[in-house]
């Protein structure tokens, strides 16, 4: 079994990582998007489409900075052990996301219920890109890469942002009109303490150290 031998590697598998999701995300969207009744949220995830090409093409250049002859052409290296003899990855977080995501959005609920439901599963998916994003950064940092480190930071602003503008559509008007539509009594839940609910994960995420091997 061939090992991850440096940083340099582990920044490498993190970056085919993200690049993986960014490609399932532009190809997953479309479906979430289709199953939105709220103008405001279409607009957003369409919005988020767009973002996730240029990211994509800033991974792409990347790669291209990274990888060395030896990477693509090793057969019994580092790439060939983890990733069965090719230098790509499958992001198996975010197609897990996004299988959830389609799973949740066959069940029967209100058009209202929907849009908060699609939202939560979108802030899932943003949140992986953000830890991923905050791992790549640091190792560049750390490795010294810097235009590699400053590229990641401003995707990593961006998957923030997308982030935000999803909670102030949740928070500010999706959430309370699901809570009325779906009038049952587990919803008794008050906005502001799901404001708080949504504001703590969205700190959490934001103060942790994010690491690789969290649950
Ligand atoms: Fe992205």
């Amino acid at each position: 079994m061939n090992k991850i031998i440096d940083l340099k590697d582990l920044l490498k598998y993190e970056i085919l990582d993200l690049y993986s999701a960014e490609e399932q995300i532009i190809e997953g969207l479309p479906a979430m998007i289709e199953k939105v009744n709220n103008p405001k949220l279409k607009e957003t995830l369409s919005n988020h489409i767009e973002t996730s090409k240029t990211h994509k093409q800033r991974l792409d250049t990347i790669k291209q900075t990274l990888m060395t002859d030896d990477d693509v052409k090793d057969t019994e290296g580092f790439f060939s052990g983890l990733f069965g003899g090719s230098n790509t990855v499958t992001s198996r977080g975010i197609e897990g996301l996004l299988k959830e995501a389609e799973k949740m959005m066959n069940e029967d609920m209100t058009e209202e219920a929907m849009d908060a439901a699609i939202i939560g599963a979108a802030q899932k998916i943003e949140h992986y890109e953000i830890a991923g994003y905050g791992t790549a950064g640091a190792y560049a940092r750390e490795l010294h890469l810097e235009s590699i480190k400053n590229d990641l930071e401003k995707t990593l602003q961006e998957e923030y942002d997308t982030d935000d503008a999803l909670t102030k559509l949740a928070v500010g008007r999706v959430n309370p009109i699901a809570e009325n539509a779906v009038d049952t009594d587990d919803q008794e839940r008050s906005d502001e303490e799901s404001y708080d609910r949504l504001t703590n994960s969205v700190s959490i995420m934001t103060s942790s150290d994010p690491s690789p091997d969290e649950e």
